[in-house]
């Protein structure tokens, strides 16, 4: 790899909160170990899983700045929600601040908040390995983690119920990506049934 993983992993230190910066290794230690166990470059998600909190430290206003100049698209309950926008600022950033151009790892930075439908094999095994890092202790993280390791399909439909129940839980905007996330997801299981 050409990167500089101790560079990025420098800034990560000086930028995020201890807690953070802990999170964000042991995001990619888990996205390592899914893409060796989905057969995807394992390099390519350790540094995704590094690198898809990066913004979440920043100003409000700077997370929000840096969104809108991507240009990338984003759906309006995305910038009516905070909590949302250090994913995309995430992936401009990394793109502008260390050259990285592999759309899939930019993607998969940039969808692992709110999914979307189809997500590449690297996106999802992002937006998994950011649910079941080791740091996780929720109330069904094991759960969750013995069907990131069985059922790659199953395991995003059930993180797609998670993410929407929360979000109505807690009065919150549905983005219109995961919505056709939970769709898509849910599609697929009924057509994996179907054959059986
Ligand atoms: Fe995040
Ligand atoms: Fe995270």
């Amino acid at each position: 790899m050409l990167y500089d993983l101790m560079e990025m992993k420098k800034y990560l230190k000086e930028n995020l909160s201890q807690k953070r910066y802990t999170h964000s290794l042991n995001v990619a230690d888990e996205c390592r170990k899914l893409a060796l166990k989905y057969g995807e470059d394992s390099e390519r998600a350790y540094l995704a899983g590094l690198l898809h909190d990066i913004c979440k430290e920043l100003p409000d206003t700077e997370q929000k700045r840096l969104a809108v100049e991507s240009g990338f698209s984003v759906c309006r309950e995305e910038l009516e929600t905070k909590s949302l926008w250090h994913a995309i600022a995430g992936a401009y950033f990394i793109k502008t601040h260390f050259g990285i151009e592999d759309i899939d790892v930019l993607n998969s930075v940039r969808f692992h908040t709110v999914g979307r439908a189809g997500m590449t094999r690297l996106e999802e095994i992002v937006y998994l390995g950011d649910l079941i890092s080791a740091d996780r202790d929720y109330k069904d993280v094991d759960k969750m983690r013995k069907i990131s390791y069985t059922n790659l399909n199953e395991a995003m439909l059930e993180a797609f119920s998670f993410a929407v129940k929360s979000v109505v839980k807690k009065g919150g905007l549905i983005p219109i990506c995961t919505a056709e996330g939970y769709n898509f997801y849910t599609r697929l299981h009924r057509e994996e049934k179907s054959k059986k």
